[in-house]
């Protein structure tokens, strides 16, 4: 049973009255537990594919089916919802709140989730220790180097225990170094059983993958 299917699924923007094809006939499907990479040039598609999987953005035709649910015949609350429920995102460039420490930037979304305050610290604690920063609670992002501002990132999109976790290009912005840090956590969480989808340009990234996709101008293979 698929977690992630996607079937005949495009995204066409209309570009001064000509029909642009971001994404065509996209097939995909993918198994909980899996770890995914999805690769391809500058403009092919990848974060395109990546807000339609995340539920940030809708098709223009096809279908999503996540969690055995068909994500087009909901509400835009009920897929904001959804989203919270089942989607962990990590992206480029962190997407931390800069004056706010790391405990709580990953407490947020459990705010959202309406878990109460004691709880929303021992889960972020919790999910900070996971990514190797159980001594980094209290510190701000300016005071984090940038391999542990993503981490925190991480910790942010697993203390909701989501079902899928989709990282844009988690690497772009990070040293070789702090790019390995990062990649050995996405490794960890799916020994743990968690879906792992993974979107770079970096193939060497992408080989941590257990199967590994491409995306070339909008089509996926
Ligand atoms: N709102 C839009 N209107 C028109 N064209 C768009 C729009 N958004 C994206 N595109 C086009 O869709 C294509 C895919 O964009 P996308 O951002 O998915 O690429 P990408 O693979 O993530 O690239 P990168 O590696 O540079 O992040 C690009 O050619 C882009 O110009
Ligand atoms: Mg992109």
């Amino acid at each position: 049973m698929s977690l992630v299917r996607l079937k005949n699924v495009s995204k066409v923007y209309d570009t001064g009255g000509v029909a642009f094809y971001a994404l065509r006939n996209v097939n995909l499907s993918i198994k909980k537990g899996e770890f995914v990479a999805i690769v391809g040039p500058s403009g092919s598609g990848k974060s395109t594919l990546m807000n339609i999987l995340g539920l940030l953005d809708t098709p223009t035709s096809g279908m999503y089916e996540l969690d055995s649910r068909e994500t087009g015949k909901m509400s835009d609350d009920h897929l904001a919802e959804y989203r919270n429920l089942k989607i962990g995102f990590v992206f480029q460039n962190f997407n931390l709140l800069s004056r706010t420490t790391a405990l709580d930037n990953v407490s947020l979304p459990l705010v959202y989730a309406g878990v109460s305050g004691g709880d929303r610290k021992a889960r972020a604690q919790a999910s900070l220790e996971e990514v190797g920063l159980g001594d980094k609670l209290n510190s701000r992002p300016n005071q984090l180097s940038g391999g542990q501002q993503q981490r925190v990132a991480i910790a942010r999109a697993i203390v909701s225990n989501p079902e899928v976790i989709l990282a844009d290009e988690p690497t772009g912005n990070l040293d070789s170094k702090s790019g390995k840090v990062v990649i050995s956590i996405f490794r960890k969480l799916h020994k743990e059983g968690k879906t792992v989808i993974l979107i770079t340009h970096d193939r060497n990234v992408a080989r941590n993958a257990k199967r590994i996709y491409t995306v070339r101008d909008g089509k996926l293979s």
